[in-house]
């Protein structure tokens, strides 16, 4: 069944701080999900019937009530003991999701047995409003349907793709889970470039968020021209955007991306295991 037409699955949830609650918002606006259980130390952030609370993953396991899909979303540090925790109850044939940085398949393997099917994720925050990107990678042996279902649990929070090779994974935690950050310390600069050139500070921070928010929303609309189209579009030969972009366009800016981008892979090299 493609993962679009899938309904009433019972999922759950490892961890629920800022992205677990992302994820979990999201299950409970699509018609993907019947139960939502949440392992979770602390209260919930959010709730609904369709949720249940428990505070351990042994309290979980005793209800026995054995999830379609899991997907855990603690910090990388806590995934290997939660797996272990979840390996002793769970049937192998129940597909496991993890979204935490760094945590390879094979490190996530160790935990499992070997027919578990295991899947990857890298979201990014707007997954919060359901705009979010995620990318998935998951081990050659999986059968389709898991992979359908684990499509359809990570789809309410936004688009999703798959990549084969998962060495991509570092570059896309730089591009897209790191991105938004990025996006967001633009709009700062542009804000300090508002007041700069004279506006007053209220002004410049709604002018630069709002053109930011714009700029995105075209950019999502017309999603088949290029975004260099989209630029020249707006930049009329010896106008005011041409003036800018004459500057912004050096090659200065592309190179400080490109180092961020690269400082950011590395980093989650590092971190992975
Ligand atoms: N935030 C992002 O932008 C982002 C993007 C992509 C991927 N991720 C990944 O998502 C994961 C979660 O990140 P986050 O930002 O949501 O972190 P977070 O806000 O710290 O959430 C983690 C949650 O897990 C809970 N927890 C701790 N031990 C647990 C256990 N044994 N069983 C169940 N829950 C437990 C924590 O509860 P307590 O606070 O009570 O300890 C906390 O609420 C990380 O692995 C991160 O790499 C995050």
């Amino acid at each position: 069944m493609p993962w679009r037409y899938i309904r009433n699955v019972h999922i759950a949830l490892i961890g629920c701080g800022k992205m677990g609650a992302a994820l979990a918002e999201a299950w409970d606006n699509s018609r993907l999900t019947s139960r939502i259980d949440i392992v979770e130390p602390s209260d919930l952030p959010i709730s609904s019937p369709h949720m249940h609370h428990f505070r351990q993953i042994a309290d979980m396991a005793e209800a026995r009530m054995t999830p379609d899909i899991v997907v855990i979303a603690v910090k990388p540090a806590l995934v290997s003991k939660v797996c272990d925790q979840l390996a002793r109850f769970l049937p192998d044939s129940v597909p496991v999701v993890s979204i935490a940085a760094g945590m390879t398949l094979g490190t996530l393997q160790k935990s499992f047995p070997a027919g578990q099917p295991l899947i990857r994720a890298m979201p990014n925050t707007p997954a919060r409003i359901g705009k979010g990107i995620t990318v998935a990678v998951t081990k050659p042996d999986i059968f389709v349907t898991q992979m359908h279902l684990a499509h359809a649990a990570l789809a309410p929070t936004g688009a999703v793709e798959w990549v084969e090779d998962e060495s991509l994974m570092d570059a896309v935690t730089a591009v897209s889970g790191s991105g938004p950050a990025y996006i967001f310390y633009m709009i700062e600069c542009l804000v300090k470039a508002g007041l700069e050139a004279g506006l007053p500070h209220e002004l410049a921070s709604r002018l630069a968020r709002q053109t930011m928010i714009g700029a995105g929303a075209l950019a999502e609309a017309d999603s088949h021209t290029p975004p260099d189209i989209l630029r020249q579009n707006v930049t009329s030969p010896g106008g005011t955007t041409e003036a800018g972009l004459s500057v912004l366009m050096d090659g200065r800016w592309q190179k400080i991306l490109q180092d961020s981008v690269i400082k950011a892979q590395t980093r989650s090299r590092e971190l992975s295991h």
